[in-house]
């Protein structure tokens, strides 16, 4: 292990292989040797990651006697990686821990260090012998990020192949790791209800996103020089899109899948600069608040990042696949810092049904997609959102949904997602690993949309606040086609919604996938007075104004608060226009929805009712309209 004394090893590769050993998937003949440039004793090394394991192991319990065994395989040889010796002090002690372990020559490489000495540790390993075997096998592990572009990433491939075969190269990718993500090809390929649905006639568009609460959390010298297209979107996103998108392999040999990712990310279309302009949307967070209401400084701000970055916390794009299944297929890809809440799904949606039938029904203009979630983390779910038929005399429709949850079907231990790498590298099976073709096709993809942008820097930078839900641009560019983003609206969201927080479970559950969410830039007009309401707003982040006849504010609303229900409940114009004061972050609720919930809960309609009142001092004969309206839609 190069890098022996960073902090992948002790937060990751350490707690990986222990766990590996709890599982007993480690052999019983191994031996870990860490290197790096602390001046360190075996015996210290021992120490030091016995006190990091008990801060950084996953299990629930910690097992002090698998834990103890283990700790007798490690040793430690320190050293620089540019001086000779080190390498020959490594090959020493790699062949004497051969006989006292009895390894039969097998040498696992892993280096857990910045890829600039990618191409100097293999040169030196070479050097010393290290890298072809006579008995066993030798391969070598590298990390991301792998390549800055694609000139770049050709030319340390071509170093690493200088001294090892492609056989032996082991790309890490850690998302292909999560359980989830591996879930991908298994819900696909064994199951016979979706398969035969993925495609460009069933399907109307697909959505990836990876949303992040963290900041860049004290790594801005990296990031400066990463931004998001490179840190998430270039490697981890373009392997899910893979995976979900790729044709059914002949087989599940490493090679086989890894011909299919690669057929599949060489269709990609590679946009022309004009492309870029139109099909993505960048984005840099400023000060802000977190969800857990701390302040939050801006990326401008963080250490280690230069007051006047352009680099980017945040991307959305828009690309196509042009082979027989996905022509016309719109992919939305969305990953951002700093965003309000954490979370990795995919959507597939889904055609909608025709229509036709539901004519003259209540259903008429109700029927919406069906969508097919991943939810790959902190949740860890598949669900289909579908519709059914709502109780009652008429052919009325509501959109309800069916969950897959991991952890009421399985019971595993949680872990860091490395186990699984560590594991197939040492059997061999490439499988989970990047291969230098695949590394350049996801480059080539990524490559335009970073030329581009390095020659018209943003102008608009930071244009999102910390804890928001990131830039307006990004959902102009998907509302641009008349598609939304799915945010997924949990039960704790809709708690932290006052109007929302004492209502029942199946209120909450129901509102959930109801609510649109929608981004007003500062001085954008949310609502215009004499309009006809179609919607009320429950506002998450930001301030609005509400305006009288002449333009002057009233009143000024914050999170938690919403407007616009009067109209709604009124059918009446609008009595006042609303603009937001700020970046503004809202729930919408259409009124279709909005009459469903006052019909199914008409302890909510007091609730708006009282709250309206105590704000706008509702009059007397407007209260006895609202009153027969809410009784009206109850069928009262
Ligand atoms: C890493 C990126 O590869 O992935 C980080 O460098 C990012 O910036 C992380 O936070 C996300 O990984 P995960 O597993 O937390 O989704």
């Amino acid at each position: 292990m190069f890098g022996a004394s960073g902090d992948l090893t002790r937060r990751l590769l350490m707690p990986a292989l222990y766990n590996l050993a709890c599982d007993g998937l480690l052999p019983k003949r191994f031996a870990i040797v860490g290197v790096a440039m602390d001046e360190l004793t075996t015996e210290q090394f021992r120490e030091k990651m016995s006190t990091d394991i008990r801060q950084f192991s996953t299990r629930k319990q910690f097992d002090d006697e698998v834990w103890g065994d283990f700790v007798r395989h490690l040793s430690y040889s320190p050293g620089t990686f540019e001086d000779a010796k080190t390498y020959e002090r490594i090959a020493a002690l790699v062949t004497q821990l051969d006989g006292e372990w009895h390894t039969e020559g097998n040498v696992l490489y892993y280096l857990a260090v910045p890829p600039p000495l990618f191409g100097l540790i293999s040169a030196q390993l070479a050097r010393a012998g290290g890298t072809a075997a006579k008995r066993g096998w030798r391969r070598v592990i590298v990390e991301k990020p792998f390549g800055h572009d694609l000139a770049s990433a050709i030319e340390l491939s071509r170093e690493l192949l200088e001294h090892w075969r492609e056989d032996q190269i082991y790309r890490i990718d850690h998302y292909l790791g999560k359980e989830t993500v591996q879930n991908l090809l298994a819900f696909r390929f064994s199951n016979g209800m979706f398969e035969p649905l993925w495609n460009r006639n069933h399907i109307d568009h697909i959505q990836l996103a990876v949303a992040e609460t963290v900041g860049v959390e004290g790594r801005g010298r990296y990031y400066e020089r990463a931004g998001v297209v490179r840190d998430m979107i270039q490697n981890h996103m373009f392997q899910m899109l893979a995976y979900l998108c790729m044709e059914p392999p002949i087989s599940f040999k490493p090679e086989a899948i890894r011909n299919e990712k690669a057929k599949v990310l060489d269709a990609v279309r590679i946009m022309r600069p004009e492309d870029v302009l139109a099909n993505t949307v960048r984005g840099q967070y400023g000060r802000g608040r977190r969800a857990d209401g701390q302040d939050a400084v801006g990326y401008r701000q963080e250490p280690h990042v230069d007051p006047q970055s352009g680099t980017e916390t945040f991307a959305a794009i828009k690309v196509f696949i042009d082979n027989w299944r996905w022509e016309g297929v719109p992919i939305y890809l969305r990953s951002g810092k700093a965003l309000w809440r954490r979370g990795t799904e995919i959507l597939v949606q889904l055609k909608k049904a025709p229509e036709v039938i539901f004519r003259e029904t209540p259903a008429m203009e109700r029927l919406e997609s069906n969508q097919l979630i991943f939810h790959i983390q902190p949740d860890q779910e598949i669900e289909v959102r579908f519709q059914a038929k709502h109780p009652g005399p008429s052919m009325n429709l509501q959109k309800v949904n069916m969950r897959f949850d991991y952890r009421e079907a399985f019971q595993a231990a949680r872990a860091t997602g490395y186990e699984v790498l560590l594991y197939h590298c040492m059997l061999g099976d490439a499988m989970l690993f990047s291969r230098t073709d695949l590394v350049e096709s996801a480059w080539k993809i990524a490559q335009p949309i970073l030329d581009v942008w390095a020659t018209s820097p943003a102008e608009d930078f930071p244009n999102y606040p910390a804890g928001s839900w990131g830039p307006k641009a990004a959902f102009d560019l998907i509302e641009r086609d008349g598609r939304k983003w799915l945010e997924v609206v949990n039960r704790s969201v809709i708690a932290q919604v006052p109007l929302f927080s004492a209502c029942d479970a199946i209120f909450q559950h129901n509102i959930a996938m109801a609510l649109k969410p929608e981004v007003y830039a500062p001085g954008d007009l949310i609502v215009r007075k004499g309009d006809i309401g179609r919607e009320m707003y429950f506002l998450v982040n930001g301030e609005v104004d509400v305006l009288d006849r002449d333009g002057t504010a009233i009143a000024t609303l914050g999170p938690g608060s919403f407007f616009g229900e009067i109209s709604l409940l009124l059918s009446e114009p609008r009595t006042a226009s609303v603009r937001a004061r700020e970046y503004c972050d809202l729930f919408v609720l259409d009124k279709r929805d909005f009459n469903r919930v006052l019909r199914d809960h008409p302890e909510f309609a007091r609730s708006i009712l009282e709250a309206s009142q105590a704000r706008y001092k509702v009059s007397v004969a407007a209260e006895q309209a609202f009153d027969r309206q809410v009784r009206l839609l109850m069928g009262g």
